[in-house]
């Protein structure tokens, strides 16, 4: 049976990894600065990682949500211990159009409304709602398109005031920093209004941290650079180094009801154990540290590229922006010097996304080859 070609594919196949590093099944080495979309936070293959896994699977892979799991709890204590979060309420799920999807769901059920504010080249997923509140007309399929769903350019604090006086908008759902749309950012003003005008209008603000959370940002969450307090926060790439996992944190102020909410996979024993692991990880590793340290130097090398028009994001979620098309220098990177970058609905910029693991060497060496391929 063939499968299903919906994704345009590189020619290369990787078969084992440890850290920073891939293998294809020549034993040929890349360096992986794609962290395969954002999803490797603690390094392919981690020890502890893999032992936690290990574990779990040969002793309980899975139970449904009908019974105590003391591993979720486990998990929603050391988020909240790591995040800051104090008194958010966890729901687990698989993936991260999924926490967008309840996250939605969530504030429909609590306002009373259904329109959702969502804003211009934005990301948040491919399920029904989710994808609707995606910057996208391609992924959007008709029966997506019956959400009610406002679209405004980032910055816009006028528009979001007009639409939230409107009264019948359930959720302002955002990415603090963009991702797949091209790592760009609205300003803090901009964002702390959002906030201020959601909590007078009865509205949810969602931030979309799936791919900014998990310490990327250079914080344990993106929102925290600013000083605003989101009803509903929704996480996945790196919570799992690959297994999938998401979640929504809840704000105390919003109550559970039984059937609210539910899944049979999400939260299982399996997921909680690689959640656990990466968090643990993370903090013995003091990884939030080193994705500053290494943000900083990743920077300062950047600026000295002539060819680099423009830096964007921040931490290890970032952008490097030419005045060409990217395509061509990304498959040289790949092919010739062996190394994974990431790219963008701005065709004309290569993203940054490595495991949080990684280190001035492996930067120097992304640099070598990028001078190199821009020869
Ligand atoms: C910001 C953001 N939200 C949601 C998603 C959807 O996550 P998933 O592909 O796990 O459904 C993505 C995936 O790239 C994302 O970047």
């Amino acid at each position: 049976m063939p499968l299903f070609d919906v994704y345009p594919l590189y020619n290369v196949t990787p078969v084992s990894g440890k850290d920073m590093l891939v293998y294809d099944e020549k034993g040929v080495e890349y360096l992986d600065l794609y962290g395969g979309h954002a999803v490797i936070s603690i390094g392919h293959s981690h020890p502890n990682y893999v032992k936690a896994v290990s574990e779990q699977v040969s002793t309980l892979g899975f139970y449904s949500n009908a019974i105590q799991n003391p591993l979720q709890v486990e998990l929603a204590n050391k988020i909240e211990s790591l995040s800051g979060c104090t008194g958010y309420e966890l729901f687990l799920c698989n993936s991260g159009a999924e926490a967008n999807e309840n996250a939605l769901k969530l504030a429909s059920f609590k306002t009373g409304k259904s329109r959702i504010l969502a804003f211009n080249n934005g990301f948040h997923g491919r399920t029904s709602a989710a994808v609707a509140a995606t910057d996208n007309k391609n992924i959007v399929a008709p029966i997506n398109a019956q959400q009610q769903v406002t679209f405004l350019a980032l910055n816009d604090i006028e528009g979001v005031k007009r639409e939230l006086e409107k009264g019948d908008v359930c959720a302002v759902i955002l990415e603090f920093i963009q991702g797949v749309g091209g790592l760009d950012q609205g300003t803090a003003e901009f964002f702390e209004q959002v906030d201020t005008l959601c909590k007078a209008n009865n509205t949810y603000l969602i931030a979309d941290e799936v791919q900014s959370g998990y310490g990327r940002s250079g914080k344990f969450f993106a929102f925290q650079y600013y000083n605003v307090t989101p009803e509903i926060i929704s996480i996945a790439k790196g919570m799992g180094n690959g297994f999938p996992i998401g979640g929504i944190l809840i704000h105390p102020s919003i109550e559970a009801k039984h059937g609210m909410l539910g899944t049979t996979f999400g939260g299982n024993h399996l997921a909680c154990a690689a959640g656990l692991a990466v968090l643990n990880t993370i903090d013995d590793e003091q990884l939030i540290a080193n994705v500053n340290e290494i943000s900083e130097y990743f920077i300062s090398i950047a600026k000295t590229i002539p060819q680099i028009k423009n830096i964007k994001g921040k931490g290890l979620m970032l952008g490097l922006e030419f005045d060409f098309e990217v395509g061509e220098l990304r498959k040289k990177l790949i092919y010739e010097q062996h190394m994974f970058t990431g790219g963008a609905s701005n065709k004309k910029l290569i993203r940054i996304l490595p495991p949080l693991t990684i280190k001035k060497v492996h930067v120097d060496a992304f640099f070598e080859a990028l001078k190199e391929v821009l020869k």
